[in-house]
């Protein structure tokens, strides 16, 4: 069965859909509403890579909905630390599972793994490759702010070279006709394979090193963290360490509506000064990744989500 390995698995259709049913899961997410959409189910959490959002949000998901999660746990103390490779757990927790989630430090490992499974994979995160489940939170949040999703100025600032996430995202918001600012170090450039990709679905995507340039005009900034532990050499990584810090003050200018949005972890490119500013959606966001993953759940379990609820969806 196929899961979610890219962006590039789901129409802009199928995307507003489940961002549809998400909103109407949010009473469930929420704990007002139980609804054991997915009693009799079980989630194998596969985490080579730490992670809490996401495990935990997937957990969460899982749970509200009734059905049931085993986790790998620490990955020191699995067999992976005697030798046995990806294909052969996978296609262990393939058989005691009904679903997988999965983080893996290598690219292209979640595509590796849906290859090996007969159950569907959700992909959450192949090293410098893709974020899908983040993705849809994100979107989320966006159009829980904004209403919409087309035609929104977004900056993505940060690490765009080695950060999934926006990886992921810029790809679904060109689709769905966003402008792109994309700011970063040079060294920390959005990869060309990903900026010809972008171009090639018709991106109005512009390159700069300058963050605070576009504030004023934007509806989104989405700042990431820049992602020490893929950097192959120290020296490189002090030479952009702390580059963006984004600070209240910086934001006096900023349009009433605009959002500020972060994956997390944060380190210092979001000043604490900023949480009590109008403009911070990112605890928001990391709430909004349970609702989503509830939604993709049950989409890809193909279990129908309900037109009303009830509990004040
Ligand atoms: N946003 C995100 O992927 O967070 P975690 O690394 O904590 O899962």
């Amino acid at each position: 069965m196929p899961g979610l390995i890219t962006m590039d698995d789901l129409s802009n259709e199928e995307i507003l859909s489940i961002l549809d049913d998400a909103q109407r899961l949010l009473p469930v997410a929420e704990g007002k509403t139980y609804l054991p959409l997915l009693q009799g189910k079980i989630l194998g959490n596969l985490f080579f890579e730490p992670s809490t959002r996401t495990r935990m949000s997937f957990e969460t998901a899982m749970k509200r909905l009734g059905g049931d999660v085993v986790n790998l746990g620490d990955v020191k103390t699995s067999s992976v630390v005697k030798g046995e490779t990806l294909f052969d757990t996978i296609q262990m927790v393939d058989g005691y599972t009904d679903i997988i989630a999965m983080r893996h430090p290598r690219q292209g490992a979640a595509q590796y793994a849906q290859d090996a499974a007969r159950v569907p994979i959700l992909n959450g995160g192949d090293g410098a490759g893709h974020h899908p489940t983040q993705t849809m939170l994100d979107l989320f949040t966006i159009q829980q702010a904004h209403g919409r999703l087309d035609g929104l100025k977004v900056i993505l600032a940060g690490d765009l070279r080695y950060g999934r996430t926006v990886h992921s995202l810029s790809h679904a918001l060109t689709r769905f006709g966003c402008e792109l600012i994309l700011a970063s170090p040079s060294l920390l450039k959005m990869p060309p394979e990903i900026v010809a990709d972008l171009n090639a679905h018709g991106a109005n995507v512009t390159e700069t090193e300058d963050l605070l340039g576009s504030i004023e005009t934007a509806d989104v900034v989405y700042m990431t963290r820049i992602q020490k532990e893929r950097f192959a050499d120290e020296d490189e990584y002090a030479k952009v360490a702390g580059a963006y810090k984004l600070h209240a003050s910086n934001l006096d200018g900023a349009k009433e509506d605009m959002i500020i949005m972060h994956p997390l972890p944060r380190v210092d490119e979001i000043h604490p000064s900023v949480d009590q500013t109008r403009h911070a959606r990112y605890f928001e966001q990391a709430f909004n990744g349970v609702v989503a993953r509830m939604a993709l759940l049950c989409r890809l379990l193909d279990v129908e989500v309900p037109a009303d609820i009830g509990g004040g969806a």
